[in-house]
């Protein structure tokens, strides 16, 4: 067994001494075989030398929506994170596979809520206030949470859609924790005029409110957050519009609400490059989110002036685990007959999931 998974590691690494254009010519020859039997999805963060295959690219919701109207393809292969592989597994029918190129490539931030936490996160927030409390997940979670959250009445968000379901839901219940992101969770509250006094924080990893909440807290904000976004500062923000007062700065809600504060504009992934789409020539503008984002942009609007809000961030190297190399590896896998890394969320996990991202999808037109 061991010498088999050390083989295979082997044969993998030969995937990082053949020549690039080799594996682009297989990739584009398998994917003419399969046709529409197979659909490759990529997400905005992925890296260029992946992205030219996508016959889909798009934000979190699009990819979820996507996936849920797909009903052509046999294998879609997913190039994003293992969130977004799984919310596609959910969305999918049981004869579609969805395969992620690498299975390392996760989100830091969903692995900051777990199932146990959670159980005993809600266990004390019930306790506190009472039942009448919803369970809000961002889509970067995992199954495991989502399904928590669609038992308990819940609901999905992303970046996009959750200002829209996060007013919907706030008429709907008198308290929300809303998790795992702690700053997309804040920036929506007080996007729509909460104030920070209605706003409560669990510390997961303590399982205790950061203070003792006062009765009109609407909504618990679960500790997590994002390490790229983390990475985007105020002081950034200062120092560009010192040295070039026309610049724009738009940034991603997962960035802390003093930078988004700070920012002319603030947005999903989707949102960004529209907004970069519909400036005028000339524009100068800002941005602060996964930098393989920001350099396609800079590459795809010349005639626009687009700049790093943080040219020294690290893009998200869970994004980039998935590579050309891994891509052809998976290609070839599938062309082979072989299953490759196959995203399965198990029957229950899924059907109580799938309740939370349906309400979501209808929520969301
Ligand atoms: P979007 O839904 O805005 O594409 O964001 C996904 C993500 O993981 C951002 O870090
Ligand atoms: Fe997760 Fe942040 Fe990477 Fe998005 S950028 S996938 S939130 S770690």
């Amino acid at each position: 067994m061991i010498l088999t998974s050390l083989q295979e590691k082997i044969a993998f690494n030969d995937y990082y001494n053949e020549a690039p254009t080799d594996q682009i010519a297989r990739i584009k020859q398998i994917k003419a075989d399969f046709g529409t039997d197979l659909f490759l999805v990529a997400h905005h963060y992925q890296k260029d030398e992946v992205v030219q295959f996508a016959d889909a690219q798009g934000d979190s919701l699009k990819l979820a929506q996507i996936a849920a109207e797909n009903h052509d393809a046999r294998k879609i292969v997913f190039c994003g994170v293992h969130f977004m592989a799984e919310t596609a597994d959910i969305l999918t029918g049981p004869e579609q596979q969805v395969l992620l190129p690498d299975p390392m490539a996760g989100c830091s931030m969903a692995d900051m809520a777990n199932s146990y936490q959670l159980a005993h996160c809600w266990q004390a927030l019930t306790t506190e206030y009472g039942p009448e409390i919803m369970p809000i997940t961002y889509v970067n979670s995992t199954a495991a949470i989502k399904a928590f959250v669609g038992q308990h009445g819940g609901v999905v968000v992303t970046s996009s859609n959750a200002p829209r379901i996060v007013a919907w839901a706030l008429q709907q219940a008198k308290r929300l924790l809303f998790l795992p992101d702690q700053h997309l969770g804040r920036n929506t509250a007080l996007q729509l005029g909460l104030s920070e006094r209605e706003l409560g924080l669990w510390l997961a990893q303590e399982n205790r409110l950061a203070a003792v909440a006062p009765a009109q807290v609407r909504v618990i904000l679960w500790d997590g957050y994002c390490s790229v976004h983390q990475q985007f500062k105020v002081s950034q923000i200062t120092a560009l519009r010192a040295q070039y007062p026309d610049v724009k700065v738009i940034v991603h809600p997962e960035c802390a609400h003093e930078v988004v504060a700070a920012a002319d504009e603030f947005g999903s992934t989707a949102a960004i490059i529209k907004y970069i789409q519909a400036a005028p020539k000339g524009s100068r503008i800002a941005v602060g989110t996964d930098n393989n984002l920001v350099g396609r942009l800079i590459k795809q609007y010349p005639d626009k002036k687009i700049m790093f809000l943080n040219p020294f961030s690290c893009s998200c190297i869970l994004m980039n685990r998935i590579d050309l190399p891994h891509l052809a590896w998976a290609m070839d896998q599938i062309a082979a007959g072989k299953d490759g890394n196959v995203i399965k969320v198990d029957t229950q996990t899924a059907f109580w999931a799938k309740k939370a991202l349906a309400r979501m999808l209808t929520l969301s037109v």
